[in-house]
């Protein structure tokens, strides 16, 4: 794979101004839900180096758990919005607090979809926290409850967000130079 120095386009969240922000977001969380408990659920992979940040800045008790989900038909998740559960959560979410971690909304699909299976398990309450909302390409309409950045229609990676599953540990978020980057099929 390259080197990250040599696709990048632009920075266009800095190391500093994502931590800070994410600590608001964790500051907020945690005035919202004093008191109560509090269960975080990350879908895999992208929302990852998110909520182990996230999760740092919240001082209720909370529990975490995971979720993955494979898209399937043709093309991209996005467009087709086929989407099921490929790991499931290890907990019984009935009468929780779940508060829902990704690393970015796009199209709106996969939140929908997940937000639409996790319903029927009758949680407390269920909300959302996504870093990135690009809200230009939403396709359907989800609510985002705690939200970090709107960011552009650009294709950003880093910071969990993948060039073909690389780059997910880069500290910032940045656009991909798509004239010098090359994908490993290439
Ligand atoms: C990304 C991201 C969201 C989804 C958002 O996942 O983590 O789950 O896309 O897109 P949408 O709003 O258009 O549905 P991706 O499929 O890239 O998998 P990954 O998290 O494993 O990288």
């Amino acid at each position: 794979m390259q080197d990250y120095k040599d696709i990048i386009a632009e920075i266009l969240i800095d190391e500093k101004t994502l931590q800070e922000r994410i600590k608001a977001l964790g500051d907020q969380i945690s005035q919202d839900y004093h008191a109560q408990d509090l269960l975080l659920i990350c879908i895999l992979r992208g929302g990852l180096v998110f909520m182990v940040d996230l999760m740092r800045h919240i001082t209720v008790p909370h529990a975490l758990d995971c979720m993955a989900l494979t898209s399937y038909g043709v093309g991209a998740r996005a467009s087709t919005g086929n989407i099921r559960m490929s790991l499931d959560l290890q907990t019984n979410i009935e009468n929780k607090n779940v508060l829902l971690v990704e690393d970015i909304v796009d199209s709106g699909f996969t939140l929908f979809h997940v937000l639409e299976m996790l319903q029927t398990r009758r949680p407390k309450s269920l909300k959302v926290c996504a870093l990135l909302d690009k809200e230009e390409r939403r396709e359907i309409s989800v609510p985002i409850h705690y939200r970090g950045f709107s960011i552009p229609n650009k294709f950003v990676f880093g910071y969990g967000l993948d060039l073909d599953e690389y780059y997910r540990n880069l500290p910032f978020v940045a656009v991909v130079d798509l004239e010098k980057y090359k994908p490993p099929s290439a």
